[in-house]
């Protein structure tokens, strides 16, 4: 909230913090190198790793090993489930993980529980529905996990093949929260949060997978039309076919300054792990 009302700051004055892309990314790079620039920073790193010495060979280690000698932060997005904390072990700086494959995205579930405190009031006993590709949606595991300290009500809706996977379930099972499987949005009228996610098409090993379930869910506006008052929809984008662009203009829609808290909430992080 101290970011939201000002982001210009001195908190990174003279701090290199390197920020490594092995996969695309529009705004967790955006939002961490932008993050760095309002807070007094300076930015290194490659957003295309074919730029950088893996293209030869190197290891995801050898080249953390080698970039933590020449900065105060590592931010890295990698395919592989579990790089980022291959990273921190030989790293000699600290290392946000901005992805790792289809395991976690801890910083996205940051800005998501900051977006739910400020349109909620409270992160307490919520109903979220968590839709479209939870098996493979790095971004409804981390969210999860830190929902899970809070006592949500989660209710399911994706395809079979798309389904959350049994670690999590039992972690589910083995807390306060509750969860229910739904296969469409036809009733959707008891949630606080609706949760999209979109089919991760670049974690499916064979593309006719993918083509079978990719448009299993769309929601739309005739989906909204008897939801709670307080409902919000949010998205860590981006979109393909799964959200309607309808529905951009409905007063449930919060993707869009889900996305801006990205900023703030990056601030705050880097504030509080290298400043
Ligand atoms: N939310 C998110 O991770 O988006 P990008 O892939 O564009 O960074």
């Amino acid at each position: 909230k101290q970011f939201e009302e000002q982001r210009s700051n001195d908190n990174l004055d003279g701090k290199v913090i390197a920020s490594l892309f092995f996969e695309p990314s529009t705004r967790t790079r955006l939002s961490f190198e932008s993050a760095i620039q309002y807070s007094g920073g300076k930015v290194i790193g490659f957003s295309d790793s074919s730029n950088s010495s893996q293209s030869k060979g190197e290891s995801l280690e050898d080249t953390i090993k080698t970039v933590s000698c020449y900065c105060d932060g590592i931010i890295v997005r990698h395919p592989e489930s579990g790089s980022a904390a291959r990273a921190a072990k030989v790293s000699s700086v600290p290392v946000i993980n901005a992805g790792d494959g289809s395991n976690e995205h801890p910083t996205q579930t940051l800005l998501d529980l900051y977006s739910i405190m400020q349109t909620q009031n409270t992160l307490e006993g919520l109903t979220i529905g968590l839709a479209g590709d939870l098996k493979y949606g790095r971004t409804v595991h981390s969210l999860i996990k830190s929902l899970l300290l809070f006592g949500a009500n989660f209710v399911l809706i994706a395809p079979d093949e798309l389904q959350l996977l049994q670690k999590l379930i039992t972690l589910i099972e083995e807390s306060d929260s509750t969860f229910e499987s739904r296969p469409d949005f036809t009733n959707i009228k008891d949630l606080d949060i609706l949760y999209m996610t979109r089919t991760q098409k670049e974690r499916f090993e064979k593309d006719e997978d993918y083509e079978r379930v990719k448009d299993s869910l769309k929601l739309e506006l005739k989906h909204l039309e008897d939801v709670k008052d307080n409902l919000k929809i949010l998205h860590p984008l981006p979109r393909v076919n799964e959200l309607d662009f309808a529905i951009d203009d409905h007063k449930a829609a919060y993707y869009f300054g889900q996305v801006q808290n990205g900023l703030y909430v990056r601030q705050a992080l880097l504030a509080d792990l290298i400043a």
